[in-house]
């Protein structure tokens, strides 16, 4: 483990805001907790970690990031419990993808053991934010950008790395309409499909937009070089559940490496469920959804958790898929999940880590 040592110094706001939130009535990502933890890359190593009221940056229109986008995000959630304490869901899976996603983009390693007191520290100061009811939760988005004052094209000396937390509710409202992308693409081989940095958010608006425009939530991308194999949604990873068997493409290199998405794996297997990590063709799933053996299908993630998915369209067809209500298959992993979250059960995988 890479260790700091440092202490994380803590300077809370004088002026909270919750008082005049209403955390009954909040929109995904509108609504920004009292502080952030920040702290600064330079010289080769990481200064000055501290927790401050959240607030706006101040930063050089020549910032590299600005230009050339090498940036990369996280998201993670801390929940109520039911004995009154907050826990976090697998924060250190979240720590080693951030990780990954800096070696591909030329930014420095976070320290594990910094980066987790950070999240810790900074949900136990923000825990009242958190909303007390069964479906909110308390996002967090930790984030690193580039901050060298430079219009060259190269990898940044200095970085800012920053937590901040969000009280949330459901990032869909409602079931999920989705259309199978065939012309544009998101990832490539050799690419950064897998990573989690800002460019790959960007290049996926445009083709979004279109399928928005036909009344689509989102795309659901296939891989760029034949357009034949299925890959993950714009914000989440897919499932399919055909003649009750979880089908989900396999982790190969342009796929995000989903937390939700192997959580649901590793629960639906102990549940009995049969469960195919493979390569999904578009036409195989084309074909169970006209047979009607394409029971069920969902997308995962951490924003989205568990999306239902009610219509998917694929080659100009539109198929309804049955009513949200029959979804036993994704109803059943996502109780136990919650389960897990909340504390109801005992945690078989060691995925919780309470908030003291
Ligand atoms: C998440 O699920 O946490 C994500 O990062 C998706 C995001 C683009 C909302």
């Amino acid at each position: 483990m890479i260790t700091t040592g440092q202490k994380i110094a803590i300077e809370r706001t004088k002026a909270s805001r919750l008082p005049q939130t209403d955390l009954d009535n909040i929109k995904f990502g509108r609504v920004f907790s009292d502080h952030m933890f920040v702290m600064d890359y330079a010289d080769g190593a990481w200064h000055k970690p501290r927790i401050e009221a959240f607030a706006d940056l101040r930063m050089s229109p020549a910032s590299l990031v600005l230009h050339y986008s090498q940036t990369i995000f996280e998201g993670l959630k801390a929940y109520r419990n039911v004995n009154g304490g907050i826990n976090l869901i697998r924060p250190q899976s979240n720590i080693e993808r951030m990780n990954h996603s800096a070696r591909r983009l030329c930014m420095p390693q976070i320290p594990e053991d910094m980066f987790l007191d950070a999240l810790v520290e900074l949900v136990r100061q923000d825990q009242d934010w958190i909303p007390k009811d069964e479906d909110a939760a308390l996002y967090i988005r930790p984030f690193m950008f580039a901050s060298d004052e430079y219009i060259g094209v190269r990898p940044s000396d200095g970085y800012r790395f920053i937590i901040f937390t969000c009280p949330v509710r459901g990032y869909y409202s409602e079931p999920v309409r989705v259309k199978v992308e065939t012309k544009y693409s998101r990832a490539f081989p050799g690419g950064t499909g897998e990573t989690k940095c800002g460019g790959n958010y960007a290049a996926a608006l445009y083709p979004a937009k279109l399928g928005q425009d036909q009344g689509y939530h989102q795309l659901v991308w296939t891989d760029g070089l034949s357009h034949k194999y299925i890959e993950e949604s714009g914000t989440m990873n897919v499932f399919f559940n055909v003649d009750g068997t979880l089908i989900t493409p396999a982790l190969d290199g342009t796929i995000l490496r989903g937390i939700t998405r192997d959580s649901i794996i590793r629960i639906a297997k102990d549940e009995g469920i049969r469960v195919e990590e493979r390569q999904v063709s578009v036409e195989e799933i084309e074909v169970a959804a006209r047979n009607g053996r394409l029971r069920s299908a969902f997308g995962a993630g951490t924003a989205a958790t568990i999306a239902h998915i009610n219509t998917i369209a694929i080659n100009d067809e539109v198929y309804e898929l049955p009513d949200v209500s029959t979804r036993k298959l994704a109803n059943q992993i996502g109780s136990k999940l919650d389960d897990i979250r909340r504390g109801r059960v005992a945690d078989p995988y060691g995925w919780v880590v309470p908030v003291a």
